[in-house]
Protein backbone atom coordinates (compact mmCIF):
# COMPACT_ATOMS: atom_id res chain seq x y z
CA UNK A 1 0.00 0.00 0.00
CA UNK A 2 1.24 3.39 -0.84
CA UNK A 3 2.50 5.55 2.00
CA UNK A 4 1.07 8.79 2.93
CA UNK A 5 -1.72 11.01 3.58
CA UNK A 6 -4.42 8.50 4.76
CA UNK A 7 -7.27 8.84 1.85
CA UNK A 8 -10.42 10.68 3.49
CA UNK A 9 -13.69 8.71 3.69
CA UNK A 10 -15.29 9.09 0.76
CA UNK A 11 -18.94 10.80 1.41
CA UNK A 12 -21.47 8.87 1.73
CA UNK A 13 -24.49 9.63 -0.28
CA UNK A 14 -28.33 9.07 0.11
CA UNK A 15 -28.46 6.15 -1.75
CA UNK A 16 -25.70 4.31 -0.24
CA UNK A 17 -26.88 5.42 3.69
CA UNK A 18 -30.16 3.93 2.43
CA UNK A 19 -29.10 0.63 1.19
CA UNK A 20 -26.76 0.50 4.29
CA UNK A 21 -29.78 1.24 6.46
CA UNK A 22 -31.13 -1.28 5.04
CA UNK A 23 -28.59 -4.11 5.47
CA UNK A 24 -28.60 -3.24 8.75
CA UNK A 25 -32.51 -4.14 9.41
CA UNK A 26 -32.89 -7.40 8.06
CA UNK A 27 -36.73 -6.94 7.66
CA UNK A 28 -36.08 -3.97 5.34
CA UNK A 29 -36.72 -4.64 1.78
CA UNK A 30 -35.00 -2.29 -1.12
CA UNK A 31 -38.05 -0.96 -2.17
CA UNK A 32 -37.67 2.47 -0.06
CA UNK A 33 -34.47 3.41 -1.45
CA UNK A 34 -36.07 3.59 -4.80
CA UNK A 35 -38.74 5.76 -3.40
CA UNK A 36 -36.11 8.03 -1.78
CA UNK A 37 -34.35 8.17 -5.00
CA UNK A 38 -37.46 9.69 -6.54
CA UNK A 39 -38.05 12.29 -3.89
CA UNK A 40 -34.14 13.34 -4.01
CA UNK A 41 -34.67 13.52 -8.06
CA UNK A 42 -37.84 15.91 -7.40
CA UNK A 43 -35.79 17.89 -4.85
CA UNK A 44 -32.87 18.43 -7.24
CA UNK A 45 -35.20 19.88 -9.75
CA UNK A 46 -37.61 22.01 -7.75
CA UNK A 47 -33.88 23.60 -6.23
CA UNK A 48 -32.85 23.90 -9.92
CA UNK A 49 -35.79 25.80 -10.71
CA UNK A 50 -36.13 28.05 -8.00
CA UNK A 51 -32.42 29.21 -7.94
CA UNK A 52 -33.25 30.42 -11.30
CA UNK A 53 -36.23 31.57 -10.58
CA UNK A 54 -36.26 35.58 -11.37
CA UNK A 55 -34.53 34.82 -14.71
CA UNK A 56 -37.56 32.27 -15.83
CA UNK A 57 -41.13 32.37 -15.57
CA UNK A 58 -42.22 30.85 -12.62
CA UNK A 59 -42.96 33.98 -10.35
CA UNK A 60 -46.54 35.19 -9.29
CA UNK A 61 -49.64 33.22 -9.09
CA UNK A 62 -51.57 30.89 -11.83
CA UNK A 63 -54.67 32.57 -10.81
CA UNK A 64 -56.11 29.80 -9.81
CA UNK A 65 -57.62 28.59 -6.22
CA UNK A 66 -56.34 24.82 -4.76
CA UNK A 67 -58.74 22.71 -2.57
CA UNK A 68 -57.54 24.05 0.12
CA UNK A 69 -59.32 27.47 -0.90
CA UNK A 70 -55.67 28.99 -1.43
CA UNK A 71 -54.06 31.06 -4.59
CA UNK A 72 -51.85 28.88 -6.62
CA UNK A 73 -48.37 30.29 -7.17
CA UNK A 74 -46.78 29.04 -10.36
CA UNK A 75 -43.94 27.37 -8.20
CA UNK A 76 -46.86 25.68 -6.03
CA UNK A 77 -47.96 23.91 -9.67
CA UNK A 78 -44.45 23.49 -10.77
CA UNK A 79 -43.36 21.49 -8.10
CA UNK A 80 -46.14 19.46 -7.54
CA UNK A 81 -45.64 18.50 -11.45
CA UNK A 82 -42.07 17.59 -10.27
CA UNK A 83 -43.52 15.24 -7.74
CA UNK A 84 -45.99 13.84 -9.85
CA UNK A 85 -43.48 13.19 -12.66
CA UNK A 86 -40.80 11.30 -10.62
CA UNK A 87 -44.04 8.94 -9.52
CA UNK A 88 -46.00 8.34 -12.36
CA UNK A 89 -44.23 5.79 -14.10
CA UNK A 90 -43.02 4.18 -10.73
CA UNK A 91 -46.16 1.86 -10.75
CA UNK A 92 -44.33 -1.11 -9.05
CA UNK A 93 -43.97 1.00 -5.94
CA UNK A 94 -46.25 3.97 -5.21
CA UNK A 95 -49.62 2.99 -6.04
CA UNK A 96 -51.04 6.75 -5.09
CA UNK A 97 -50.14 10.07 -4.37
CA UNK A 98 -52.04 13.01 -2.61
CA UNK A 99 -50.88 16.32 -2.62
CA UNK A 100 -51.96 19.83 -0.88
CA UNK A 101 -52.45 20.98 -4.83
CA UNK A 102 -54.05 17.93 -6.12
CA UNK A 103 -58.14 18.20 -5.18
CA UNK A 104 -58.04 14.26 -5.24
CA UNK A 105 -55.72 11.32 -4.75
CA UNK A 106 -54.19 10.85 -8.74
CA UNK A 107 -53.37 6.39 -8.59
CA UNK A 108 -50.39 5.98 -10.43
CA UNK A 109 -50.40 2.26 -9.87
CA UNK A 110 -51.35 0.31 -12.97
CA UNK A 111 -54.43 -1.65 -12.93
CA UNK A 112 -54.40 -4.92 -12.44
CA UNK A 113 -56.50 -7.80 -13.80
CA UNK A 114 -58.40 -8.48 -10.31
CA UNK A 115 -59.53 -4.69 -10.35
CA UNK A 116 -56.75 -3.67 -7.95
CA UNK A 117 -53.92 -1.38 -8.61
CA UNK A 118 -50.16 -2.03 -8.44
CA UNK A 119 -47.98 -0.89 -5.59
CA UNK A 120 -47.71 -1.26 -2.18
CA UNK A 121 -47.31 2.85 -0.89
CA UNK A 122 -48.78 5.78 -1.01
CA UNK A 123 -47.19 8.95 -1.16
CA UNK A 124 -48.51 12.41 0.79
CA UNK A 125 -45.98 15.73 -0.37
CA UNK A 126 -46.59 19.49 0.15
CA UNK A 127 -44.46 20.24 -2.51
CA UNK A 128 -43.92 23.26 -1.98
CA UNK A 129 -43.86 24.95 2.05
CA UNK A 130 -43.95 28.46 2.39
CA UNK A 131 -44.78 29.19 -1.17
CA UNK A 132 -45.82 33.01 -0.16
CA UNK A 133 -42.43 33.40 0.55
CA UNK A 134 -40.95 32.56 -2.78
CA UNK A 135 -41.48 35.90 -4.14
CA UNK A 136 -39.51 37.52 -1.74
CA UNK A 137 -36.47 34.97 -2.67
CA UNK A 138 -37.45 33.37 0.80
CA UNK A 139 -36.64 29.95 2.79
CA UNK A 140 -39.31 27.63 1.64
CA UNK A 141 -39.21 23.19 1.70
CA UNK A 142 -40.80 19.97 0.58
CA UNK A 143 -42.67 17.86 2.89
CA UNK A 144 -43.40 13.80 2.54
CA UNK A 145 -44.72 10.69 4.25
CA UNK A 146 -44.65 6.96 3.06
CA UNK A 147 -47.36 4.57 4.20
CA UNK A 148 -48.31 1.16 3.32
CA UNK A 149 -51.36 0.66 1.71
CA UNK A 150 -53.60 -2.51 2.31
CA UNK A 151 -52.51 -4.86 -0.21
CA UNK A 152 -56.11 -6.16 -1.71
CA UNK A 153 -57.21 -2.10 -0.84
CA UNK A 154 -60.47 -1.67 -2.90
CA UNK A 155 -59.65 0.18 -6.20
CA UNK A 156 -58.92 3.89 -5.55
CA UNK A 157 -60.63 3.97 -2.10
CA UNK A 158 -59.76 7.43 0.25
CA UNK A 159 -60.87 5.01 3.44
CA UNK A 160 -57.84 3.33 2.75
CA UNK A 161 -55.40 6.17 2.57
CA UNK A 162 -57.09 8.15 5.72
CA UNK A 163 -54.17 6.38 8.40
CA UNK A 164 -52.45 7.68 11.39
CA UNK A 165 -49.04 9.49 12.03
CA UNK A 166 -48.29 6.42 13.69
CA UNK A 167 -48.34 4.40 11.01
CA UNK A 168 -46.13 6.02 8.76
CA UNK A 169 -43.01 4.22 7.30
CA UNK A 170 -41.33 7.36 6.54
CA UNK A 171 -41.43 10.83 5.99
CA UNK A 172 -38.69 13.99 6.10
CA UNK A 173 -38.59 17.41 4.21
CA UNK A 174 -36.23 19.38 1.89
CA UNK A 175 -35.20 22.63 2.95
CA UNK A 176 -34.23 24.97 0.26
CA UNK A 177 -32.16 27.32 1.90
CA UNK A 178 -28.58 28.62 1.36
CA UNK A 179 -28.27 25.36 0.81
CA UNK A 180 -30.85 22.44 0.01
CA UNK A 181 -30.88 19.86 2.64
CA UNK A 182 -32.93 16.92 3.08
CA UNK A 183 -33.89 15.06 6.52
CA UNK A 184 -35.78 11.81 7.11
CA UNK A 185 -36.71 8.88 9.22
CA UNK A 186 -37.91 5.52 8.81
CA UNK A 187 -38.08 5.00 12.59
CA UNK A 188 -34.64 4.39 13.24
CA UNK A 189 -33.44 8.07 13.68
CA UNK A 190 -33.30 10.90 12.01
CA UNK A 191 -30.36 11.93 9.13
CA UNK A 192 -29.29 14.50 7.11
CA UNK A 193 -28.14 14.99 3.57
CA UNK A 194 -27.00 18.40 2.15
CA UNK A 195 -26.95 18.76 -1.68
CA UNK A 196 -23.26 19.46 -2.97
CA UNK A 197 -24.57 20.91 -6.44
CA UNK A 198 -21.33 20.26 -8.07
CA UNK A 199 -22.09 16.61 -8.31
CA UNK A 200 -26.01 16.51 -8.10
CA UNK A 201 -25.60 13.93 -4.76
CA UNK A 202 -26.99 14.77 -1.58
CA UNK A 203 -24.32 13.93 1.13
CA UNK A 204 -24.78 12.98 4.49
CA UNK A 205 -24.14 15.87 6.84
CA UNK A 206 -25.35 14.37 10.21
CA UNK A 207 -26.45 10.80 11.64
CA UNK A 208 -28.90 10.82 14.28
CA UNK A 209 -29.90 14.33 14.49
CA UNK A 210 -31.78 14.95 18.07
CA UNK A 211 -33.40 18.02 19.40
CA UNK A 212 -32.85 19.89 22.70
CA UNK A 213 -35.75 18.56 25.40
CA UNK A 214 -35.99 22.50 25.99
CA UNK A 215 -35.28 25.26 23.90
CA UNK A 216 -34.55 29.24 23.45
CA UNK A 217 -36.88 30.27 20.66
CA UNK A 218 -40.48 30.23 19.63
CA UNK A 219 -42.15 30.78 16.33
CA UNK A 220 -45.96 31.36 15.57
CA UNK A 221 -47.81 33.81 13.46
CA UNK A 222 -47.99 36.33 16.39
CA UNK A 223 -50.28 38.69 14.16
CA UNK A 224 -53.23 35.77 14.88
CA UNK A 225 -52.51 36.14 18.66
CA UNK A 226 -55.67 38.18 19.46
CA UNK A 227 -57.82 35.09 17.38
CA UNK A 228 -56.02 32.39 19.77
CA UNK A 229 -57.74 30.49 22.45
CA UNK A 230 -57.18 31.59 26.29
CA UNK A 231 -54.40 28.91 26.92
CA UNK A 232 -52.43 29.26 23.86
CA UNK A 233 -52.54 33.01 24.86
CA UNK A 234 -51.49 32.45 28.05
CA UNK A 235 -48.35 29.84 27.26
CA UNK A 236 -47.13 32.72 24.61
CA UNK A 237 -47.58 34.85 27.18
CA UNK A 238 -45.40 32.89 29.98
CA UNK A 239 -42.70 32.79 27.04
CA UNK A 240 -42.13 36.16 27.02
CA UNK A 241 -41.77 36.86 30.65
CA UNK A 242 -38.66 37.26 32.06
CA UNK A 243 -37.02 34.21 34.53
CA UNK A 244 -33.64 33.65 34.28
CA UNK A 245 -33.99 30.27 35.64
CA UNK A 246 -35.73 29.30 32.87
CA UNK A 247 -34.31 31.14 30.05
CA UNK A 248 -37.10 33.33 29.29
CA UNK A 249 -38.07 35.05 27.81
CA UNK A 250 -37.50 32.79 24.70
CA UNK A 251 -36.55 34.65 21.40
CA UNK A 252 -39.06 34.90 18.60
CA UNK A 253 -38.31 33.43 15.04
CA UNK A 254 -40.87 33.14 12.15
CA UNK A 255 -40.54 32.61 8.95
CA UNK A 256 -43.49 31.89 7.39
CA UNK A 257 -42.20 28.57 6.03
CA UNK A 258 -43.16 25.48 8.71
CA UNK A 259 -39.85 23.53 7.07
CA UNK A 260 -37.93 26.09 7.85
CA UNK A 261 -39.17 26.78 11.37
CA UNK A 262 -39.46 23.01 12.57
CA UNK A 263 -35.95 23.00 11.08
CA UNK A 264 -34.51 25.92 13.25
CA UNK A 265 -35.63 23.80 16.20
CA UNK A 266 -33.08 20.93 15.84
CA UNK A 267 -30.42 23.42 16.38
CA UNK A 268 -31.87 25.79 19.07
CA UNK A 269 -34.64 24.18 20.54
CA UNK A 270 -37.83 25.35 21.47
CA UNK A 271 -41.87 25.24 19.82
CA UNK A 272 -43.79 26.20 16.44
CA UNK A 273 -46.88 26.86 16.91
CA UNK A 274 -50.12 26.79 14.72
CA UNK A 275 -52.32 27.33 16.83
CA UNK A 276 -56.44 26.73 16.61
CA UNK A 277 -58.27 30.32 16.23
CA UNK A 278 -61.63 31.71 16.94
CA UNK A 279 -64.04 30.44 14.15
CA UNK A 280 -61.10 27.97 13.32
CA UNK A 281 -60.72 25.25 15.48
CA UNK A 282 -58.87 23.27 13.11
CA UNK A 283 -56.12 25.73 12.83
CA UNK A 284 -54.10 26.03 9.20
CA UNK A 285 -51.82 23.21 8.43
CA UNK A 286 -52.83 20.11 6.99
CA UNK A 287 -52.60 16.75 9.17
CA UNK A 288 -51.52 13.96 6.12
CA UNK A 289 -48.74 16.18 4.34
CA UNK A 290 -47.33 18.92 6.92
CA UNK A 291 -48.04 18.22 10.56
CA UNK A 292 -47.81 14.16 10.65
CA UNK A 293 -44.44 13.73 8.68
CA UNK A 294 -43.03 16.71 10.55
CA UNK A 295 -44.19 14.89 14.21
CA UNK A 296 -42.76 12.01 13.11
CA UNK A 297 -39.34 13.79 12.56
CA UNK A 298 -39.34 15.51 15.67
CA UNK A 299 -40.21 12.33 17.89
CA UNK A 300 -37.75 10.13 16.58
CA UNK A 301 -35.19 12.99 17.04
CA UNK A 302 -36.41 13.61 20.77
CA UNK A 303 -39.29 16.08 20.27
CA UNK A 304 -43.12 15.78 21.04
CA UNK A 305 -45.95 17.18 18.12
CA UNK A 306 -49.15 17.94 19.70
CA UNK A 307 -52.49 19.09 19.13
CA UNK A 308 -52.31 20.73 22.45
CA UNK A 309 -54.60 18.33 23.99
CA UNK A 310 -53.47 15.04 21.48
CA UNK A 311 -50.78 13.76 19.86
CA UNK A 312 -50.70 14.47 16.15
CA UNK A 313 -49.25 10.86 15.34
CA UNK A 314 -52.52 9.43 16.98
CA UNK A 315 -55.03 11.85 14.96
CA UNK A 316 -57.27 9.11 12.81
CA UNK A 317 -58.08 10.94 9.73
CA UNK A 318 -61.58 12.11 8.37
CA UNK A 319 -60.19 13.61 5.03
CA UNK A 320 -57.26 13.89 2.99
CA UNK A 321 -56.82 17.62 3.26
CA UNK A 322 -57.66 17.81 7.40
CA UNK A 323 -56.13 20.40 8.72
CA UNK A 324 -54.96 20.45 12.52
CA UNK A 325 -54.08 22.66 15.25
CA UNK A 326 -50.25 22.37 15.48
CA UNK A 327 -47.47 22.59 18.29
CA UNK A 328 -44.31 21.06 17.23
CA UNK A 329 -40.83 20.86 18.87
CA UNK A 330 -38.66 20.21 22.20
CA UNK A 331 -40.82 17.98 24.34
CA UNK A 332 -40.88 19.73 27.70
CA UNK A 333 -41.84 22.98 25.47
CA UNK A 334 -44.37 21.51 23.86
CA UNK A 335 -45.38 19.95 27.18
CA UNK A 336 -45.73 23.22 28.83
CA UNK A 337 -47.75 24.19 26.06
CA UNK A 338 -50.58 21.64 26.84
CA UNK A 339 -50.27 22.06 30.58
CA UNK A 340 -51.81 26.03 29.36
CA UNK A 341 -54.19 24.33 26.97
CA UNK A 342 -55.63 21.87 29.53
CA UNK A 343 -55.94 25.13 32.07
CA UNK A 344 -57.69 26.80 29.41
P1 LIG B 1 -48.11 26.29 2.12
O1 LIG B 1 -47.20 27.27 1.46
O2 LIG B 1 -47.74 24.86 1.79
O3 LIG B 1 -49.57 26.57 1.94
O4 LIG B 1 -47.82 26.32 3.70
C1 LIG B 1 -47.78 27.55 4.36
C2 LIG B 1 -47.86 27.26 5.82
C3 LIG B 1 -46.55 27.07 6.53
O5 LIG B 1 -45.42 26.84 5.77
C4 LIG B 1 -46.35 28.33 7.34
O6 LIG B 1 -45.79 28.06 8.57
C5 LIG B 1 -47.73 28.89 7.46
O7 LIG B 1 -48.51 28.33 6.44
C6 LIG B 1 -47.71 30.37 7.31
O8 LIG B 1 -49.00 30.83 7.47
P2 LIG B 1 -49.31 32.36 7.87
O9 LIG B 1 -48.96 33.14 6.66
O10 LIG B 1 -50.76 32.33 8.19
O11 LIG B 1 -48.43 32.68 9.06
MN1 LIG C 1 -47.19 23.88 3.56
MN1 LIG D 1 -47.55 24.00 -0.13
Amino acid sequence: MRKGKPVAQSPITLTRHILEEQAAHPGATGEFSTIMAQIALAAKIIARDMSRAGLIDVLGLTGATNIQGEAVQKLDQLSNETFVRAFEYYGGLVRTLVSEEMDKPLHVGGLLLDGTRQGKYALFFDPLDGSSNVDVNATVGSIFSVHKVPEHARPDSDADLLKTGAEQVAAGYVLYGPSTVLVYTVGAGVHQFTLDPGIGEFILSARHLTMPQRGKVYSANEGNYPKWPTGTRRFVDYLRDKDQATGRPYSSRYSGCLVADVHRLFSVGGVYLYPAETGKPEGKLRLMYEAAPLAFVVEQAGGRASTGTQLIADIKPTTLHQRVPLIIGSRDDVSRAEEFIAGG
